[in-house]
């Protein structure tokens, strides 16, 4: 006979904040499989790795369609968001696509974009390391729209519409996710639909111009390698065979745009948690940086070291182990009744492989709230493997889901992990605050994050204090480098139309998955507020020594500049971070209809 899968709790039952740690509280007690129902709706829990791929991977013929997300009901159909997509005819064509052009920029090394938005990252969190939100999202969005498109003028564009995708589709985001019969309102009543309405179409508008932009290049032989322009390429084909391959140019905009989406989404989730995790276990802070000194000699990492750095790469897994970016998984639907170690798990239910509670197993991962790279490295741990050389890697893991929905993202997420938090322990010693008055810590939350699908730490106080006065030369040169791209980028500014959006007006995208302003930076200069300075140098006194004293961090005022008058020594002069390194002008679309409730940020 068979039996109906453990049954626990009612909608009121999940709070709004943090639900995967309730989903896991419950799989303390029901076992590492059991469901629940929300409004009618049967959801499957799995926090096994192993059920997860004895399901959704060996059994992927049932376990690989979506389910339909009220607050945006045709996703399983409209073909404008692959990931979201059904098992469809549709799905299959698209998902080749994106596996193509990923591979293609992969064997090109992702055409050096992500170091080069590394080095401007690295000298903004120099500058101002409070600020250490946007500049992560800044590096993220424009790492990805330059490999997508070839350029960095979308990105700003790309945080508005892609943020309040997030909300659109989080459980946590938008009531009707959680009341589904609201989806049924008409439009005239439903500030949800209206808002995403007006979304979609700002993103439409966006996806459109970025791709007319690289036909436009291409004509003039000025196009930067990027995911569409090899798609264009393929359409150029004498071959009409090649020609017809990979579909159409619609088609295309969509599954490069998803592709961006996912990039500018995802990836600040764990470069944050590298920060938290470094303020919580300094330690291994110390050994990243002995192993890149040792092996590089001084040098900041490039991909080309990964096979030299072992602990890098196990300190990139370990972070996304720790805090999975996306806690409760990207549920999964089933087509047919199924059963499973005699449980009986009926057609149309959503499937959750709820990462949370995979990287808690401590049969796999012991002492798992700890962080410890070492599990990775140590042949006495079961997460073990060798060469050293090649592993840890983010190949296969379980964060990135199962069976023939697994992401297509690794290669982007790989190379931007390892230079950004390889960077950040090249360059500085990352540390907890102290308090100006009792020379106490300031403290540091230990886990709390934002509720959305893509969860991301709360803001939180720390130091990022440059470690030798040669790494702040070598930061130096990296503005240089970052000023000069900007320069390049400006010349084409006018071939991009800017304008394109200023008649929208009927949006707010107030805030990013952090609760912070989006943009907020975007109208002022981009080094903060930096009114005590009035020439156009900003100086930077920023280098180790070997008191534990604190205070080596960023000043901008002028008594703290005059005090050091007498040390230039240890004084490099930075310029300030000023229109060069701004975001092309693409003024904010920004407000009307603040539609009351329409989503929420908890
Ligand atoms: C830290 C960063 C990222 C994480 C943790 C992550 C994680 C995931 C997860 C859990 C899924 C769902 C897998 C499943 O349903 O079993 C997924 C799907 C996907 N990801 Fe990622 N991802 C990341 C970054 C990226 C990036 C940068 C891209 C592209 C540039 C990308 C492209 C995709 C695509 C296209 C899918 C949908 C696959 C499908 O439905 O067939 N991801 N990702």
């Amino acid at each position: 006979m068979n039996i109906d899968l453990p049954f626990v709790g009612r909608v009121h039952d999940i709070p709004s904040k943090a639900s995967w740690l309730k989903f896991y509280d419950w799989s303390k007690t029901y076992g590492p499989i059991y469901q629940t129902k929300i409004f009618g709706a049967v959801h499957v829990w799995i926090s096994s790795e192993m059920i997860a791929h004895d399901l959704l991977s060996k059994r992927a013929i049932i376990y690989s369609d979506r389910p339909m997300i009220p607050n945006l009901p045709d996703n399983r159909t409209s073909g404008d968001y692959l990931a979201l997509l059904g098992r469809t005819e549709t799905w299959k064509r698209q998902r080749k696509l994106c596996s193509h052009l990923m591979h293609a920029s992969a064997l090109s090394s992702l055409h050096s974009y992500p170091k080069r938005e590394r080095n401007r990252f690295l000298c903004l969190m120099w500058r101002d390391p409070s600020k250490y939100v946007e500049w992560i999202e800044q590096f993220t969005s424009r790492t990805v729209s330059r490999l997508s498109w070839g350029t960095t003028h979308p990105a700003h564009m790309l945080r508005h519409t892609t943020f309040g995708l997030l909300e659109t589709i989080s459980p946590s985001g938008a009531l009707p996710n959680i009341v589904a019969f609201l989806r049924h309102l008409p439009a005239c009543l439903s500030p949800w639909k209206q808002k995403e309405r007006a979304r979609h179409e700002l993103e439409d508008r966006l996806f459109r111009a970025n791709v007319d932009f690289v036909g436009h290049r291409m004509a003039g032989q000025r196009a930067e390698p990027s995911f569409i322009r090899t798609f264009l390429e393929s359409k150029q084909s004498t071959d009409e065979k090649e020609r017809a391959k990979w579909g159409e140019t619609d088609e295309a905009m969509h599954v490069v745009g998803l592709m961006a989406i996912a990039g500018a989404l995802t990836i600040g989730s764990p470069i944050q948690s590298y920060l938290l995790a470094m303020c919580h276990y300094p330690e291994w802070q110390r050994k990243l940086q002995e192993e890149i000194d040792t092996a590089l000699d001084g040098r900041c990492p490039e991909w080309e070291d990964r096979e030299q750095l072992p602990t890098l790469r196990a300190v990139v897994k370990e972070v996304i182990r720790w805090r999975p970016p996306v806690p409760t998984g990207i549920p999964h639907a089933i087509e047919k009744d199924d059963i499973y170690n005699g449980y009986f798990i009926p057609a149309g239910a959503t499937i959750h492989a709820l990462e949370w509670g995979i990287t808690r197993d401590e049969q796999m991962y012991p002492d798992a709230e700890n962080f410890n790279p070492r599990r990775w490295l140590d042949p006495s741990f079961p997460t073990f493997r060798e060469p050293l050389t090649q592993y840890p890697n983010l190949n296969g893991f379980s964060q990135f889901g199962f069976g023939r929905r697994t992401c297509q993202g690794i290669p982007v997420v790989e190379q931007d992990l390892f230079l950004t938090m390889g960077g950040m322990a090249w360059a500085f010693d990352v540390r907890k605050k102290r308090d100006a008055r009792t020379g106490g810590e300031v403290p540091v939350h230990w886990n709390d994050y934002t509720p959305l699908l893509i969860a991301k730490p709360a803001p939180f106080p720390f130091d990022a204090v440059p470690r030798s006065r040669d790494k702040m030369l070598a930061m130096r040169a990296m503005y240089d480098e970052a000023a000069h791209d900007h320069e390049l980028e400006a010349e084409d500014a006018d071939e991009y139309e800017y304008d394109l959006f200023s008649d929208l007006g009927t949006l707010k995208f107030g805030q990013d998955a952090n609760g912070v302003e989006i943009g907020a930076e975007q109208t002022e200069d981009i080094g903060g507020d930096d009114d005590d300075v009035d020439s156009d140098h900003d100086v930077l006194i920023n280098v180790r020594d070997s008191s534990p004293e604190p205070d080596l961090s960023s000043r901008d005022s002028c008594s703290e500049l005059e005090e050091l008058e007498s040390d230039k020594e240890d004084v490099i002069i930075m310029p300030l971070l000023d229109e060069k390194m701004q975001y092309a002008k693409i003024e904010p679309v920004v407000t009307v209809l603040d539609v009351p409730g329409a989503w929420r940020w908890a």
